[in-house]
């Protein structure tokens, strides 16, 4: 088949022409608030029987969103508008769950009426329990929260009325406040310690840290700059547009299957180390590079092709700058680490990282910058959260945004079930030929 395609860009169309034929079809150019203008390609099939391809999503825009904007090139990134350094400087994890929710910054009686609801669904139902008994001790507790978060649509079928905001609004309050009973359960477990109720009189984050590490045999207190920093790390994680796991939501979100089954499958597609599971790697790596001497001989693994060894934690699809989250955990990791007083190996051998690659013309050729991942696992290890709970710890602060942009999506009236088409490179049609004859 020959196909001459033309494009002329107009101020709001591209006009694409097809020489072959000479049919001509107008496509719209979007254009947001802010970012690049979107052509809307939707007729492109049933116009002109042809089909575009972008695996990996470069250039193409899956929706329509209001939750979060990211400028990749000023390293820019802002929840409903407000910039991630004001508000991890000046709010708090639970503000920004409903920010990220609403829409608005709340006001104090809509803070306290959140924070109470959120409170009242932050048991699970004890018939949940008997899940974790099944798991083995040393389970990953990644595997744990995949089974347990989308079991919970077995308990709470009373609010899966998908259509019905209401009930939408109960289940997207039921997720973000049993997230941390099911992480710490998760935890304890592989520890063969007893699950701890919730104690509402605490913060969000205290509570969690509550449920993580106290025993019944002993009186725990909280550090509250071990508070501070975990609320910041759930803040920066809380929401980043269309990435991977947020994608995955509200793909099998689009075939109206319920909250909790496609906040699971989001945090199956975050588990891998290209995406949240970074900050466990990122650990992994440090250790294994030991000391700032032998930083070089990593870079250099990391430049060669012939290696499958990549800096974790350096490099963004979208960050062609530094992310702004890795700017503010830097410093914050700096601040952490001195008032804990924990001197750290780890800490010198992820400067000294940053400093090679970041003058490496490899590295700033392709633009790789560290990312959110490469200092909070620095201080998640400082405050006390084991290695394999760094993912999980993710996975909870980004449960916000994962059940925003599915409120988002369900509420939008032209809102169609996700099926991508491929380029099929397969072979073509063919008879069956029996086996006495293959
Ligand atoms: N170390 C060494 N080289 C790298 C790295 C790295 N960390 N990241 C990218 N590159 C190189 C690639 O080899 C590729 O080189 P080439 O053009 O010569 O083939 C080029 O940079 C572009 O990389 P891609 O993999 O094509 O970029 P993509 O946008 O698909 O991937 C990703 C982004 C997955 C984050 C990648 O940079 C990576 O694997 N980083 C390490 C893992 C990591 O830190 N993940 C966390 C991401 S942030 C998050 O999810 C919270």
């Amino acid at each position: 088949m020959d196909v001459y395609l033309f494009w002329i860009m107009a101020k709001n169309t591209v006009t694409i022409t097809d020489n072959s034929t000479g049919k001509s079809i107008e496509i719209p150019l979007l254009q947001g608030t802010e970012g690049p203008a979107t052509a809307d390609i939707g007729k492109l099939y049933s116009e002109l029987g042809i089909f575009t391809i972008d695996p990996g999503f470069t250039s193409t825009a899956s929706c329509e969103s209001k939750i979060t904007y990211i400028d990749g090139e000023k390293g820019i990134l802002l929840y409903r508008g407000y910039p991630i350094e004001q508000l991890a400087e000046k709010s708090t994890h639970l503000e920004v769950c409903y920010l990220l929710l609403h829409g608005e910054l709340p006001s104090k009686t809509q803070l306290q009426s959140f924070r109470s609801s959120i409170g009242h669904h932050s048991m699970i139902h004890e018939g949940l329990k008997s899940f974790f008994n099944g798991f083995s001790r040393d389970a990953h507790p990644m595997s744990i929260m995949v089974s347990v978060v989308g079991a919970l649509s077995a308990f709470y079928h009373d609010s899966l009325d998908i259509f019905n905001p209401e009930h939408r609004e109960i289940s997207a309050h039921r997720m973000i406040a049993k997230m941390t009973t099911i992480a710490a359960n998760s935890y304890k477990y592989s520890v063969g310690q007893p699950f701890v109720y919730p104690n509402n009189e605490l913060s969000y984050t205290e509570n969690f840290l509550h449920m993580m590490f106290s025993v019944p045999a002993e009186k725990y207190e909280i550090n509250p700059v071990v508070a501070d920093a975990l609320d910041k790390i759930f803040i920066l994680h809380a929401d980043h547009e269309q990435n991977a796991s947020t994608s995955t939501v509200r793909l099998a979100g689009s075939s109206q299957a319920n909250p909790f089954a496609c906040i699971s499958s989001g945090i199956t597609a975050l588990w891998g180390p290209a995406h949240g599971g970074a900050n466990e790697a990122v650990i992994k790596m440090l250790m294994k590079i030991e000391k700032p001497e032998n930083v070089n001989k990593y870079v250099e693994m990391a430049k060669d092709k012939n290696s499958t060894f990549r800096l974790m934690g350096f490099g963004h699809r979208v960050y062609k700058n530094y992310d702004p989250r890795a700017k503010i955990l830097k410093e914050t990791t700096e601040r952490v680490l001195k008032a804990l007083n924990v001197s750290t190996p780890l800490l010198e051998v992820a400067m000294k990282l940053e400093e090679i690659a970041l003058k490496d013309p490899y590295f700033i050729e392709k633009k790789l910058y560290p990312n959110v991942d490469f200092y909070s696992g620095i201080i998640l290890r400082a405050i006390g959260i084991p290695l394999n709970m760094f993912t999980v710890i993710f996975a909870l602060g980004r449960t916000p945004g994962w059940i925003s942009h599915w409120m988002e999506m369900i509420a939008e009236p032209k809102q169609k079930i996700g099926r991508p088409r491929q380029l099929y490179t397969g072979a073509v049609s063919r008879n069956y030929v029996d086996i006495s004859k293959r």
